[in-house]
């Protein structure tokens, strides 16, 4: 059972999944501005996957979906996902993240304890978290460690970490066998243009500024999505149970140093009619409250412990992502219509341009 299966990574799971295996699959999707069953367009009618509209904190929904489906692991992807919506609205983080993942863990419990013997056994409950949780780091800090404290700064990262903190609890108390992965920024295809490559992208391509917040130095390690999907199989499939794995791309890199590839990208595969470098629409804007200075991860564990690592350097898997942007425009459109609009006014309408 994959929960967020329509969202931006759970929807690559899923699509990754069915190419490596024909191991059936449930998703449960509450279907929010986030969840796109577009995304799963390609497996439409491929009796493998079945879709359920649904919320993870819907305890008589899920308790029946595991009696129905009786799932040999669940993969926890439903969240809000977005910083800049925790700030302006935490609310919902609050719902789903915590109160969410705390029914979902009932109801896991309820369904892990009536089953027996093998299936009791190779049973595994794997939460999909992020690096955010640990805080921020200097320039010379070391990258974060498994053992790194726990530091949240923004309503997302604090509501991932409470979930995080559920699940170990789980398992220290009830012996729930969880796995926890917490992994670096993602980029890749079906990403909501919300997220910075993306909303850069979206923006190129009509000639809006890209909105680079504050000086655009803040730091984060870059994944391409394809390759955490790769690291949560191994981690299901052999991970130790109650062990967290923390999963970067081994690719930091400044924020502006991303908008800078992608524009010299785009430049390269859709030149501006006027010749002119898409650089220019380049517009330094006011800061993210809070906004963390540097993120990096200490892949050693799953490296040492999984043989896990990644396969797309950040050119590489950069170059994949513009083309599947450009050559996806019916997706990009209807992402961003109706209430993406409202989103865009409420984020960046009372956001100034500040002049650097
Ligand atoms: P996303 O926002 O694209 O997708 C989230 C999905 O969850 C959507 O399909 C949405 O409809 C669904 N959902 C939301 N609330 C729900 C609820 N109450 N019940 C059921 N479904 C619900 O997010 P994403 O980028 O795909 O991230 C997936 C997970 O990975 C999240 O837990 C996130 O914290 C984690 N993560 C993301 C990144 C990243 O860079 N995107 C990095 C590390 C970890
Ligand atoms: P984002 O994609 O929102 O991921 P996260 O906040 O979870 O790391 O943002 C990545 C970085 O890009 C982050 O440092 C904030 C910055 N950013 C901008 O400069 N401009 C933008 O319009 C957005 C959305 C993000």
């Amino acid at each position: 059972m994959v929960t967020g299966s329509s969202g931006f990574i759970g929807s690559n799971f899923v699509l990754d999944w069915l190419r490596c295996s024909d191991e059936p699959i449930v998703g449960l999707d509450a279907l929010t501005y986030a969840g796109n069953p577009e995304n799963l367009a390609s497996i439409q009618g491929d009796s493998r996957y079945t879709l359920v509209r649904g919320d993870i904190s819907d305890t008589n929904l899920v308790a029946d979906l595991l009696l129905r489906y009786a799932p040999r692991a669940i993969v926890n992807f439903a969240a809000e996902s977005h910083v800049d919506r925790s700030i302006h609205g935490p609310e919902d983080f609050i719902q789903t993240n915590i109160v969410g993942t705390f029914r979902l863990l009932e109801c896991t419990r309820a369904y892990w304890s009536g089953i027996h013997g093998d299936q009791k056994a190779s049973f595994r409950f794997t939460h999909v978290s992020t690096d955010e949780v640990y805080g921020s780091l200097g320039p010379t800090d070391l990258p974060f460690s498994e053992l790194r404290r726990y530091e949240p700064n923004s309503p997302y990262s604090a509501s991932k970490a409470a979930s995080d903190h559920l699940v170990r609890a789980y398992h220290h108390t009830y012996g729930l066998p969880i796995l926890t992965t917490n992994c670096s920024n993602n980029y890749g295809a079906f990403q909501f243009p919300e997220k910075l490559i993306p909303l850069m992208i979206h923006n190129a391509l009509a000639g809006k500024p890209l909105p680079v917040y504050g000086d655009g130095k803040n730091v984060r390690d870059w994944i391409y999505v394809c390759d955490h999907c790769d690291a949560i199989r191994r981690v299901l499939e052999a991970g130790r149970v109650g062990e967290t794995y923390n999963i970067g791309g081994c690719s930091e890199m400044k924020n502006i140093e991303v908008v800078h590839a992608l524009c010299d990208a785009l430049d390269a595969a859709r030149p501006r009619a006027d010749g002119s470098s898409y650089r220019t629409l380049i517009s330094f804007v006011r800061d993210r409250p809070g906004h963390d200075r540097r993120y990096a991860i200490d892949n050693s564990k799953i490296e040492r412990e999984l043989g896990w690592t990644p396969k797309e350097s950040f050119a590489t898997g950069l170059a994949k992502t513009v083309r599947w942007y450009l050559d996806n425009p019916a997706w990009v459109s209807h992402v961003t219509s109706g209430a993406y609009r409202q989103w865009v006014s409420t984020n960046y309408g009372t956001r100034p341009e500040v002049v650097r």
